[in-house]
């Protein structure tokens, strides 16, 4: 039995994506570097660096590490400004009673995240305070697939990786849980994801999964 779930942010508890593309796509437009929905999609899990040194794949120039943070820091203006836009309204229903649900279980809860804007993020959508621990962009020095934002998340909740059970919708977030030796369940396209333990068709699902621990896909 699993004693703790450990969340992605972006892209499983709300989606953040229409705001990174939108904060991109104008960085990307300034630069002359075509940007699509398609490399949109390679950024989900990854770090906001490792994001935009997939951008300039095509960029035909050289371009210095200090022009690359100033880049990177406009962005983030652009997103954050964004951000904004989000209410508890964000928050869908499903996911709210689903989250009540496992707590009142008895479940420790965390997020397990890659954005340095978690904090801000969790706030605007009315979750503030509602998670037993957050690990996010702020605290790690790799970013997934390696397993360190989620083995934090687990140590600030005082369990073991093996007792914990990670939600994620991105590839790199599936590597990252099962190389920390966590169970994962993949929610979205990551549902593609071989690694993953549980394939959730619904985050309901996600209830399922922890009462029955049974591997495999979930199917209502
Ligand atoms: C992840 C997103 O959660 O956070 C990535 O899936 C993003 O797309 C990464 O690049 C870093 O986010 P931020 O908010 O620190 O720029
Ligand atoms: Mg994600």
């Amino acid at each position: 039995k699993y004693q703790a779930v450990i969340f992605d942010l972006d892209g499983v508890i709300c989606s953040t994506d229409q705001y990174h593309y939108q904060a991109w796509k104008a960085v990307a437009d300034e630069l002359n570097i075509p940007f699509d929905e398609t490399v949109n999609h390679r950024l989900r899990g990854v770090s906001r660096m490792e994001s935009f040194e997939i951008i300039l794949e095509k960029y035909d120039a050289e371009m210095s590490r200090e022009e690359k943070v100033s880049w990177t820091e406009k962005k983030n203006t652009i997103y954050k400004e964004l951000l904004k836009n989000m209410r508890t309204a964000d928050l869908s229903e499903e996911v709210k009673t689903t989250l009540d649900t496992l707590r009142a279980q008895g479940l420790l809860l965390a997020i397990g995240s890659s954005s340095k804007n978690a904090g801000f993020i969790l706030k605007q959508i009315g979750l503030g305070d509602y998670f037993d621990a957050v690990s996010d962009g702020n605290n790690i020095t790799k970013s997934k697939p390696d397993p360190e934002v989620f083995l934090k998340a687990a140590k600030y909740l005082g369990k073991e990786p093996k007792d914990c059970l990670v939600v994620e919708d991105a590839k790199a977030g599936v590597q990252a849980a099962k190389a920390g030796g966590m169970d994962c369940a993949a929610v979205g396209e990551a549902v593609k994801c071989k690694l993953a333990d549980y394939q959730l068709s619904t985050f309901s699902q996600l209830l399922e999964a922890v009462k029955n621990s049974t591997k495999g896909a979930c199917t209502k």
